[in-house]
């Protein structure tokens, strides 16, 4: 239905049109790279869903120091949305920290920022990102697979044998493969 937002009566206010049940445009998300300036708020966001998404606590200087790993959506001028790339070793990237606040939620922002981390990934060629989620269904939306931790070595021996948690995380590693070799393939760090 085509909609006119003009009357005879002049522009009709989109308060009204929100009032009469009229559905409005979704809000625009721009995705862009991670820059220093933005370590404050992806701490943030980072903070404000720990619990919710498990994740693991970051510092802002450490953000900081990483912050061209990040993609970002933005609002404007807000950060609304982050995901880190993070290398495990020189095959092997890890999505960290992906976090989409309340009200930029189901409308694609998620799957856009995993999917420019995919791109980013296969740039700096690594074959393989994976990730460590206590939410494993909807990176497998996204095309990647449960895999057992224990092909993860890179991840073991860079995080997890130091973790307070090892072996009780109650995570599931899940990885998409980056090259057309390794569909079906047996993953690199296994
Ligand atoms: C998970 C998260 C990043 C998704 O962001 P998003 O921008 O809403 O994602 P998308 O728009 O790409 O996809 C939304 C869809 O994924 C679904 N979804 C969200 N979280 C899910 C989960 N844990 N398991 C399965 N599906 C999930 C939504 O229900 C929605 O489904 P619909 O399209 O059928 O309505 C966001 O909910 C979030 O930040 N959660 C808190 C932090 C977190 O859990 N991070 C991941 C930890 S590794």
């Amino acid at each position: 239905m085509h909609l006119e937002l003009a009357s005879a009566g002049g522009p009709v206010p989109l308060a009204a049109l929100a009032v009469a049940g009229v559905a409005l445009a979704p809000p625009t998300f721009q995705l862009r790279g991670g820059r220093p300036s933005d370590a404050a708020a992806i701490h943030a966001l980072v903070e404000a869903h720990l619990d919710e998404g498990h994740l693991l606590p970051r510092t802002q200087s450490e953000i900081e120091t990483h912050a061209t790993r990040f993609v970002v959506a933005t609002d404007g001028d807000r950060v609304v949305a982050c995901a880190e790339l993070a290398p495990l070793s020189s095959a092997v990237a890890e999505v960290r920290s992906l976090v989409v606040a309340r009200e930029a939620r189901s409308e694609g922002v998620g799957r856009q920022l995993v999917d420019d981390l995919v791109r980013r990934a296969r740039v700096q060629g690594f074959h393989t990102l994976s990730a460590f989620t206590h939410g494993p269904a909807y990176f497998i939306r996204l095309g990647f697979s449960l895999v057992p931790h224990h092909w993860m070595r890179e991840k073991i021996v860079a995080d997890c044998q130091s973790c307070a948690l090892f072996r009780r995380c109650g995570q599931s590693a899940v990885v998409r493969s980056l090259t057309d070799a390794g569909r079906g393939g047996r993953l690199v760090g296994a």
